[in-house]
């Protein structure tokens, strides 16, 4: 089995910004699995050159083009090492390799019967690198960059794509998989139904660009040129032997804005040329800054190196992974960024390998052995973990694959809280127990650990090499390696906290975008590590144990949730202060930002006592288009049988918060009698979960 996967090469008149880089580092995530289940996989990226634009932007710093080209390879080259990305070649569009490929596809064409001559008149977008018609344009100006498009009329050498419609529309009857997802599939469905003109594919009287083999008074047009690279990259022109190897593609990883081209024009290009077609165009979305699309003269250009740098390319990579659906279009912004890294990688993961291997140490002198009790349970967590990843990683909704894993990471901080060590260490009589929970917590980790290598890889190493893990990486394989293993001791290995947390408040917590130049120097700091030293103590090193209880942290409430310390944390209910409802005028809120607030219909599925606390309830919540957790202070009211299959409300949109060490995602609505007791709103019968209350 092979798997032959391709990124968009990018234009390389800037560098890479965080919207590029996360086609890159998702299409890593991807690789990374593919390696990780044993297929033999070829990951190719690579650079676009021959734009217009790149050759102004070097002709205008007075440098050579094919100079200033290969300066920039460097510059892609460290961003992708940077932030780790394994692929396997990396193609520029000036190599001789892409030359003979193109020339031979565009012959191919051209013996079809394809190709011919005419005269294009019209408009021009550089900044596209394409042509206009009238209606793409608003108040004369291309639609997306704002700019005049320059009025072209030259001689032109046509493709005559028309003539596709009928064969493509078959091909996507006929493979219904291969444009992912769904609502790309359907915008192209519409597009090509409404039918197809030919393309302009040459460009007159232009030096840079690959000269047609037919006329070397013209070169090929720069989109007919890049599409080609995914077959040049594996040796077509070249060597038919590697090309028969990989061709067809297994997967293009593209942005939304390309699919026309990858999902009409290069199917087309290659049914002409007599050639196979790929299997699938996954069309990602995408990521802005603050709500904003990432632009140099708004200022919201992202450099991913700042990122790296501010929390570490691991941390980077989980965010760009777990918090964007793989698909959809996303944000970033860096307090949210701080605030995920928080809560997922401190609070959470880091704390869980401080907290195992301190354990570990503690009471086993760091060797973990399981025994004749047998595994606990979770074993069957990490089980079905296992299969939601997988059925997550095959879609590529790498999101949820990402979720999965760390639903396995939540399970184990809540076993630690509730099997207390640190309690079983204190009776002799509890030794057999003690051991199989430090062996259980630490193959559940390490099980985690291989789970999160394609998304984490530097990180993942590390933790498996502190689970005990003797192998390599590389020589891992999902089915056999994050399967439980019931009968092998480890030797746990100590470290330092691996993601400090960070503090709020912090100077450059609020920083904006900058806009990305050429300059910025390439750091080398190490990967697991953030270079944002936590000034006091992280959570991790603090003796919870001995406390019997997972503290939750103090501020984590306050970074992941930005409220008062006044304000009711998720799922705590306090007693009424204001008496009636006597509010002045000038602090009632507007219907704006009482419609911020995003209140919904949830049932109940299961209710369980959050252990060593009287008050906190965990409950597992439906809202018909997810599932989630919320822990709720509502546990000296009700018993978990009251509230099972129970219709309530719940604030959706409320930050996450840790709450005995269980991260809360909603808050629960209740009215509080004087003496604080909480009481459940009830929901006619028929609400349905997900239903929004108003
Ligand atoms: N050179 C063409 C692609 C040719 S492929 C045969 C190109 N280059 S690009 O540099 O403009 O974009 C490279 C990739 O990054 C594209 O897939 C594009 O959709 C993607 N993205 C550019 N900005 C992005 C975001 N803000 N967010 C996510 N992806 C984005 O197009």
């Amino acid at each position: 089995m092979s798997f032959y996967l391709t990124t968009a090469i990018d234009y390389v008149n800037s560098r890479p910004h965080l919207g590029t880089a996360y086609e890159k580092v998702t299409a890593d995530v991807i690789a990374r699995y593919k390696r990780l289940t044993g297929v033999e996989t070829h990951f190719v990226m690579g650079n676009d050159e021959h734009s217009q634009n790149v050759y102004k932007r070097a002709r205008d710093s007075g440098e050579d083009p094919l100079a200033y080209c290969d300066r920039m390879e460097t510059v892609f080259r460290d961003v992708w090492s940077r932030l780790s990305v394994s692929f396997d070649d990396f193609i520029r569009t000036t190599e001789p390799r892409h030359k003979a490929g193109v020339q031979r596809l565009v012959q191919a064409c051209r013996a079809a019967g394809d190709v011919y001559d005419g005269v294009y008149e019209g408009w021009y977008c550089v900044s596209c690198e394409a042509f206009k018609q009238e209606k793409d344009l608003e108040d004369g100006k291309c639609a997306v960059h704002l700019t005049q498009p320059e009025w072209i009329r030259e001689k032109n050498y046509f493709f005559r794509l028309s003539r596709y419609q009928r064969p493509l529309l078959d091909y996507y009857a006929a493979h219904p998989e291969f444009i992912q997802p769904e609502v790309r599939r359907n915008e192209i469905l519409r597009l090509v139904e409404a039918g197809l003109e030919d393309i302009s594919i040459s460009r007159a009287g232009q030096s840079w660009g690959i000269p047609l083999p037919f006329d070397g008074s013209s070169v090929v047009y720069v989109w007919f040129d890049a599409l080609i690279n995914y077959a040049s990259a594996v040796g077509y022109g070249t060597d038919d032997e590697q090309f028969a190897r990989w061709w067809p593609a297994d997967l293009h990883v593209i942005g939304k804005d390309i699919t026309r081209f990858h999902c009409v024009v290069w199917p087309a290009m290659l049914l002409s040329a007599g050639l196979g077609l790929p299997k699938q165009v996954f069309g990602h979305g995408w990521v802005h800054f603050k709500g904003q699309k990432m632009s140099k003269s708004l200022g919201t250009v992202v450099d991913p190196l700042d990122a790296a740098d501010r929390l570490g390319a691991d941390p980077l990579r989980l965010y760009l992974v777990k918090e964007i659906p793989y698909g959809g279009d996303g944000d970033f912004s860096w307090e949210r960024f701080e605030e995920r890294y928080n809560v997922d990688l401190a609070n959470n993961l880091g704390n869980l390998v401080s907290r195992i291997t301190s354990m570990a140490e503690k009471y086993r002198g760091l060797q973990v052995a399981p025994t004749a009790l047998g595994p606990g349970r979770l074993a069957e967590v990490a089980t079905d973990v296992l299969a939601a990843y997988i059925d997550a990683m095959e879609r590529f909704a790498l999101h949820e694959g990402a979720f999965a894993a760390f639903r396995l990471v939540d399970a184990t901080n809540e076993y630690i809280a509730e099997s207390a060590p640190w309690a079983l260490a204190r009776n002799p009589a509890d030794a057999e127990r003690l051991s199989q929970v430090l062996y259980d917590v630490a193959e559940a980790l390490r099980i985690a650990a291989v789970l999160l290598q394609p998304v984490m890889p530097s990180a993942s190493g590390e933790i498996l090499r502190r689970a005990g893990e003797t192998r390599d990486v590389s020589e891992l394989r999902l089915a056999r390696d994050a399967a439980w293993v019931a009968d092998v001791p480890r030797t746990l290995v100590k470290g330092a906290n691996l993601w400090p947390r960070l503090e709020p408040g912090r100077p450059d917590t609020t920083a904006t975008a900058t806009t990305a130049t050429t300059e910025t120097p390439v750091p080398n700091t190490p990967d697991w590590k953030p270079n944002a030293p936590a000034p006091e103590a992280p959570l991790a090193d603090r003796p919870a144990e001995s406390a019997g209880i997972d503290v939750p942290a103090p501020h984590a409430a306050t970074t992941a949730s930005a409220q008062p310390e006044t304000a009711l944390a998720p799922g705590h209910h306090q007693p009424a202060t204001m008496p009636g409802s006597q509010v002045p005028d000038g602090e009632r809120l507007s219907i704006d930002e009482f419609m911020k607030v995003e209140l919904r219909v949830a049932r109940i599925l299961t209710a369980e006592r959050v252990a060593k606390s009287k008050k906190l309830m965990k409950l597992w919540v439906d809202l018909g288009y997810e599932q989630r957790t919320v822990v709720a202070g509502i546990g000296a009211a009700y018993e978990p049988e009251q509230l099972v299959g129970r219709t309530i409300v719940i604030v959706a949109n409320l930050k996450p918060a840790k709450l005995m060490g269980i991260e809360s995602n909603g808050m629960i609505l209740a009215a509080s009698s004087d003496d604080g007791r909480p009481m459940l709103l009830s929901v006619e019968e028929g609400a349905q979960p997900g239903m929004k209350v108003r």
